[in-house]
């Protein structure tokens, strides 16, 4: 990217609150302001604009909880339950405000420093923009990142759809309630035209080639049959959600099992030629994820797969029936 980006001096409120900023986000920021200036020289947008929404969009990414409820407040934002719940959303709402109390940026800069966080049905270019650049900045690393950043250079509306879907994916694997304004524009951007296509296009996108995904699964319920793992179920996910295409839920009866299942498990996808894009829970060993893209494996503990209840939650995807366990031994 070889356009010349806006330097931040230009606006020195803006300036002033990046030096604050530690090293490695403003070098996040830099990447934000790069993309955007990448893209309005593209689309012929106003790179001004660009520029100035890119700056500011973490000025307080960077505060205390405490401090944001009570920043929030002062400006007049009043937190819903999920900003409440988790403070760090209110970073976005809280920068636009500065923005408007300095007197910076016309509404669709405001717009999408305010959204730039959740989404939000209905914003503007500037505001998908931005949402997107966050997301696909080089800084960022997941399977999929350059085709989301490529698709949305060439096309702004297709790759912020696809982009909401991948995030919205990622969160929802991950047992994190999304925000209302997510889901909204989601909704929105499903509705609109070729969004359906961009979504499985997305699919494609952050999926390994020569995906075996039901072979996976099912060498993923026999595995952990075969270690005395509990209650195995498959759930076909593909009828219900693009977040994966099965989910295999086992339960393990203590921490230490659960573990041991998780390490089973990922040995025998692995020499399946399985790519495993990432396993959480390795501290706390109550839930582990194992996550294949399309094959996402939850081992649990009884007591948190009661809790977490992902039956429940998916109660509209059918299950698979669990293969037999080929004899492998006399
Ligand atoms: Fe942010
Ligand atoms: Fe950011």
């Amino acid at each position: 990217m070889a356009e010349t980006v806006p330097e931040p001096g230009k606006w020195p409120p803006v300036a002033r609150a990046l030096e604050r900023l530690s090293a490695g986000r403003r070098a996040h920021v830099a990447r934000v302001a790069a993309w955007m200036a990448a893209w309005a020289a593209r689309s012929g947008q106003d790179p001004e604009a660009a520029a100035l929404a890119a700056w500011a969009h973490d000025l307080a990414r960077e505060w205390a909880p405490a401090a944001l409820l009570a920043e929030a407040a002062r400006l007049g934002w009043q937190p819903d339950a999920w900003e409440t719940e988790a403070p760090v959303l209110l970073h976005g709402p809280v920068a636009a405000a500065w923005l408007q109390e300095w007197g910076l940026g016309g509404p669709a800069v405001q717009e999408a420093v305010r959204f730039h966080t959740t989404a939000a049905p209905g914003v503007g270019l500037l505001a998908q923009a931005l949402y997107v650049a966050d997301a696909v900045e080089p800084g960022r690393r997941y399977s999929g990142r350059g085709a989301l950043e490529r698709l949305a250079l060439h096309d702004l509306g297709q790759g912020y759809r696809a982009v909401l879907e991948a995030s919205a994916a990622f969160y929802r694997r991950r047992g994190v309630r999304l925000h209302p304004r997510t889901l909204a524009a989601l909704a929105a951007a499903g509705e609109a035209e070729g969004g359906r296509e961009t979504i499985e296009r997305t699919q494609r996108a952050v999926r390994p080639a020569g995906d075996a995904a039901e072979e996976w699964a099912q060498l993923a319920a026999a595995t952990a049959l075969r270690h005395k793992g509990e209650d195995v179920r498959i759930l076909d996910m593909r009828p219900v959600t693009l977040v994966a295409d099965f989910f295999v839920i086992v339960s393990g009866r203590t921490a230490l099992q659960v573990a041991a299942l998780a390490d089973h498990i990922e040995e025998a996808l692995d020499a399946a030629g399985a790519h495993k894009l990432a396993r959480s829970g390795q501290g706390r060993a109550e839930w582990v994820l194992l996550d294949y893209g399309s094959v996402v494996v939850h081992i649990f503990t009884e007591a948190e797969r009661r809790y977490y209840d992902l039956e429940r939650l998916w109660g509209d995807a059918p299950r698979l029936e669990v293969a037999e366990e080929p004899e492998t031994r006399n």
